[in-house]
């Protein structure tokens, strides 16, 4: 059986997003911000964000599939849902919950910018860099992390413990 080892606390991770939801709110303060949330991982912080930010926004998702072996990402990437939002002119928040490689991130602002956003930038809870494996630049992270396999608010392991209020590493 795999281990589940405490990273972050529900508390932990209420400062972090309540604190990320400030400079979003003040960086964006008088724009016209659609935030896009990545389905599924990224549903319960996109959901827990929103409520701290003090400025009206719009929200989106998609949903990106990649298929690759086991935990890692290919980099072979398809949109199985894509933007209802018209984001000509607006200012894009890309939402996820983790990344790692950062292909999928690349994939998802190449595809973004061809509907002629003003800007597109990225906020993640959780930044793993051991991993990066593309020049992608992440501007609103929560927290660093070098290495392992995060599940629990929201991210899986296998579809499974999405549902837990507190994030742990998956170690096998
Ligand atoms: P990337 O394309 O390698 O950056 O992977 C991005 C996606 O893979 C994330 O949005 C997650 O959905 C998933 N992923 C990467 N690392 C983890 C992890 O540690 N736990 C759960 N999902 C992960
Ligand atoms: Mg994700």
């Amino acid at each position: 059986m795999p281990e589940l080892i405490p990273v972050l606390k529900r508390e932990e991770i209420e400062e972090l997003t309540a604190s990320v939801a400030r400079k979003i709110s003040s960086d964006y303060k008088g724009r016209h911000l659609v935030l896009v949330g990545v389905l599924k991982g990224a549903f319960i912080f996109l959901a827990d964000l929103v409520r701290h930010l003090t400025i009206p926004v719009k929200v989106d998702f998609v949903r990106a599939a990649s298929y690759g072996s086991g935990s890692i990402s290919s980099g072979d990437i398809e949109l199985t849902k894509e933007i209802d939002i018209d984001i000509e002119g607006q200012d894009v928040l890309v939402v996820e919950d983790i990344v790692d490689s950062g292909l999928t991130l690349t994939y998802l602002i190449d595809y973004l910018k061809k509907f002629n956003p003003e800007t597109v930038r990225v906020c993640t809870l959780l930044d793993k860099y051991e991993r990066r494996q593309s020049r992608v630049k992440v501007d609103y992270a929560c927290r660093t992390i070098e290495k392992g396999f995060m599940v629990g608010y929201g991210m899986d392991y296998d579809e499974a413990y999405r549902e837990l209020p507190e994030i742990y590493h998956l170690k096998f």
